[in-house]
């Protein structure tokens, strides 16, 4: 049995954080810094997904979650809870485990916001919480498997493909930011280098809750390794806090079997 998260009643906007700004029945617009209104389908990489199965890692408050069930999904949500911890990157020069204790009491509202749209949109989505770099077998088998902004929040983020790839027969879809600040270098070397990026700096002690900057090339690379070769790329604008933000999905189609999870 898949250990699904027992449903959590959460009424109150007060008790949530929306990472995402989302339409709620009976609740209205709420505001999060992120809005992916205008860009649904190109931030998931414009697969179609009537009657798919899909792993959704890292959920946050769950827009993608009830956009794909609207497309016809069938979602399985994945996040931590405040149960786990946050890869925080372990700066000697800073006390993070305080940080990790704030970060847990954030998770706990963004999960709470999940459960809030969940019953909002009478959403038959589970969840199954836990680190990325756990995810059970017992989930099963998964057509999709989606890491919208996920994989650049965990030190390992090709074990946490290899994790959830695992039980995805058909298609990966992974978006990330490729934070041009950080990296306008390393985008124009792209299609001669294929990089990854170490984003935490001891200096100005930040980011704390980042690690990786990627171009598309190292995640088809990725993709390709863990038996997902045939690969596109495409980009699309988002809004940050009110500015237009370039993102990047790469859609993975599988072409090598299943590996044997027995
Ligand atoms: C930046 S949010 C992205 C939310 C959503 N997928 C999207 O595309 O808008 C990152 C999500 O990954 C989850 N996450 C971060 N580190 C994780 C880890 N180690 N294990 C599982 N989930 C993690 C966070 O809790 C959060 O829900």
């Amino acid at each position: 049995m898949a250990p699904y998260a027992k449903p959590r009643e959460v009424t109150s906007l007060d008790d949530c954080y929306f990472y995402h700004s989302m339409d709620i029945p009976g609740h209205g617009f709420v505001r999060g810094p992120w809005d992916h209104r205008d860009g649904v389908d190109a931030y998931l990489g414009n697969v179609p997904l009537q009657a798919k199965r899909v792993l959704e890692v890292g959920t946050a408050s769950g827009f993608f979650c009830y956009e794909m069930e609207q497309r016809g999904a069938e979602v399985v949500s994945y996040d931590l809870s405040d149960d786990y911890s946050w890869d925080v990157v372990p700066y000697a020069q800073y006390d993070h485990e305080s940080f990790d204790a704030e970060r847990r009491a954030h998770l706990r509202q963004i999960n709470n916001a999940w459960w809030l749209a969940h019953s909002a949109h009478d959403s038959k989505a589970k969840v199954v919480y836990g680190t990325v770099y756990e995810i059970p077998e017992e989930i099963g088998r998964v057509e999709v498997a989606t890491f919208g902004n996920v994989l650049r929040h965990v030190r390992d983020p090709f074990l946490a493909l290899e994790k959830a790839l695992r039980l995805t027969t058909e298609t990966a879809i992974v978006t990330e930011n490729p934070s041009l600040r950080y990296s306008l270098p390393q985008m124009v070397m792209e299609p001669l280098k294929p990089s990854m990026a170490f984003l935490p700096n001891h200096e100005k002690v930040q980011p704390r809750e980042s690690w990786w900057h990627f171009t598309p090339g190292i995640i088809r690379k990725m993709l390709g390794v863990l038996g997902f070769e045939d690969t596109k790329v495409n980009y699309h604008l988002h809004r940050w806090e009110g500015q237009r933000t370039l993102l990047f999905t790469v859609v993975g189609r599988r072409t090598r079997p299943l590996p044997n999870n027995d």
